[in-house]
């Protein structure tokens, strides 16, 4: 055989193996063996091409066009199967990396806001509807803001160290305020009238506990100042509350009662939700449950802080706010808001 016939049928042998080599492959490492073996340095094509400088010019470029030929035959068929290799390896991840974005999620404990604090919000919305501001006042107050400025007598039950928590060492200067009602006096100091407001904040007091007591409650005080008010606001008003609150199912009642911040003073009572009217555990068998304490500025207070009493009236009350959530909720007992059980408080998520 000749030089030129034996290269050509090297050439179409190794075409005929090469492809057969790469149809052989199973991925894509194979490929790349594949790829070594039929066009790195030591393959048949690349023997083939070094013996071409043998031939006469005429064959050699004939044959040298045959080995691009082939090469080039084996380089898209190398190329073909890398790229169905390749698909095929997407093909797959995607199915491995397949998310349903349809399945429930994974649970996420997020808490909820605390029945206690809905009742505070919900409060306060009914107010800032009315037009009222919302105030702070400081938890450690000054004795005299919390029985002086508010026409409390020097003998009033409520200064002793019995009834009321003292910081030590303040010679009962300071105590832990009793009330929301000192709040009244430091926003009188601040602003001139007219005064619309609601202030919530906690209280502490040396009672006893029991279903409807605690050392430590919450209140929500508020305040109208104006020119012209008088008793059928504050009943209008506090009626509304009431309405918003505990809907038309819960009659309400105002009993004449004393402050001596306010002349004349009442107290709004709701009637009880457990045994509406008849007596019960609940309400100690009056029926009714006392929410909050109000009636009309007493004109002492303007003048501790410098309003005409002449010129202004005004009305004010402090509500209970556990003893309003215990009533729009049907809880029996206001301590069970403190226990932090949260079988007990998951009955409220989401419930405002
Ligand atoms: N501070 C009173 C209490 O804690 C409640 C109260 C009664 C507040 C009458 C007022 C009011 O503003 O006018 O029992």
């Amino acid at each position: 055989m000749s030089d030129e016939a034996e290269l050509r049928q090297q050439l179409e042998e190794a075409r005929a193996e090469g492809l057969a080599a790469i149809a052989e492959a199973v991925d894509m490492a194979a490929v790349g063996e594949a790829r070594v073996r039929t066009l790195g340095r030591k393959t048949p094509l690349a023997r083939a091409r070094s013996s071409l400088g043998r031939l006469p010019e005429d064959a050699r470029r004939e044959l040298g066009r045959l080995a691009n030929e082939v090469q080039r035959a084996l380089e898209e068929a190398l190329d073909a199967a890398a790229a169905e290799f390749a698909e095929a390896e997407r093909a797959a991840r995607w199915e491995r990396e397949r998310v349903d974005v349809t399945l429930p999620g994974e649970y996420v404990a997020t808490g909820s806001v605390h029945p206690l604090t809905k009742t505070i919000w919900e409060i306060v919305d009914v107010f800032v509807g009315l037009g009222y501001g919302l105030e702070d006042g400081p938890e450690v107050e000054l004795s005299t803001l919390n029985f002086d400025a508010l026409n409390a007598p020097p003998e009033h039950p409520s200064r002793s160290a019995t009834d009321t928590f003292y910081v030590e060492g303040t010679d009962e200067r300071v105590c832990l305020r009793p009330q929301t009602s000192p709040a009244q006096i430091r926003v009188m100091q601040s602003q001139p009238p007219p005064v619309y407001i609601v202030v919530p904040g906690r209280c502490y007091r040396r009672d006893e506990e029991d279903a409807t007591h605690l050392a430590g409650f919450a209140q929500i005080e508020g305040l109208a100042v104006d020119e012209g008010i008088t008793v059928a606001d504050m009943k209008g008003t506090l009626e509304l509350f009431a309405r918003e609150l505990f809907g038309k199912d819960l009659a309400t009642r105002l009993r004449g009662h004393f402050f001596p911040f306010t002349e004349p003073s009442a107290e709004m009572d709701v009637e009880c939700f457990v045994c509406r009217g008849s007596g019960c555990r609940m309400c100690k068998g009056e029926g009714w449950i006392e929410i909050l304490g109000c009636g009309m500025v007493d004109p002492a207070l303007f003048e501790w802080v410098g309003f005409d009493p002449e010129r202004y009236s005004g009305f004010a009350f402090g509500l209970g706010v556990e003893r309003v959530t215990a009533l729009s909720h049907g809880i029996g007992d206001i301590r069970y808001l403190y226990d932090n059980d949260v079988r007990f408080l998951r009955q409220f998520e989401g419930a405002l």
